[in-house]
């Protein structure tokens, strides 16, 4: 009964539960959302820690801005449906890794790996995933640098191990993906309809990584100049 849960509560099936059972159910969705809610809090201070010591060492700030979100219950549920996994909170919690997403701007793209390095060390920080989509760009051109990592978060009663997708980008690339997943993403059928299409796609991530490189080319310079 409790696999159904997600499927059941999303599509308002809920007559064929009864009241105590949806209570427990919504309670289960409920600490699902704030344990992951919390695990982007814990990852956001480190962020806003590291952010602000580069200022003081370096009068720069590496990180433009973060953008974080817990991924909604239909996505949760969409997503174990596509992966024909079950479709529950303990499935979704043990299956899915983007849950909890927080995605950090950066302004060069040594900053990136620099951010990258400086969270990966931390002692409470246990690195689960990590894809360099930066030096590996995938084929359409994306690029970005994720990590999966697992941070402690506590509650009045217990420790839980939260995962938390961390995607880091500089502003470009971030510009690049988000027009792209406006345009293509998950869009299985769109994505490779016209050649000329997913040139000019991957001509624009082109030019904006060569730019990303220049930037910090000219950053280098400015750098040794100071
Ligand atoms: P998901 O099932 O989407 O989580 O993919 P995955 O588990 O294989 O991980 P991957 O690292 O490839 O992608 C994770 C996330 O990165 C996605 O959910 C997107 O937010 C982003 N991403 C990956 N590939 C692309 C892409 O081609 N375009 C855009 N715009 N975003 C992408
Ligand atoms: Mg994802």
């Amino acid at each position: 009964m409790k696999e159904l849960i997600l499927n059941d509560l999303f599509n308002n099936n809920k007559n064929a539960l009864n009241p105590d059972l949806i209570n427990s159910h919504i309670n289960d969705v409920k600490q699902m959302m704030l344990i992951h809610y919390s695990g982007i809090k814990e990852v956001e201070t480190k962020l806003d820690i590291l952010n602000q010591e580069f200022q003081i060492q370096e009068q720069r700030n590496p990180i433009e801005y973060v953008k974080s979100r817990v991924k909604s219950l239909e996505s949760i549920t969409q997503k174990l449906r596509r992966r024909n996994l079950p479709i529950s909170t303990k499935s979704a919690v043990e299956n899915l890794h983007d849950i909890a997403g927080v995605r950090v701007i950066c302004s060069f793209v040594d900053d990136i790996y620099h951010v990258a390095e400086m969270l990966k060390k931390q002692d409470d920080i246990t690195v689960i995933e990590e894809k360099d989509y930066i030096k590996n760009p995938k084929k359409n051109g994306y690029r970005s640098y994720h990590l999966v990592v697992e941070v402690p978060v506590f509650f009045s009663a217990c420790m839980r191990m939260v995962k938390v997708e961390v995607q880091i980008r500089t502003i470009a690339m971030d510009f690049w993906a988000s027009l792209e997943h406006k345009l293509f993403y998950r869009k299985d059928d769109l994505d490779h309809s016209s050649e000329e299409v997913y040139k000019k796609l991957l001509k624009c991530a082109q030019v904006i990584s060569q730019t990303d490189l220049e930037m910090q080319e000219i950053r280098n310079m400015v750098s040794e100049i100071e």
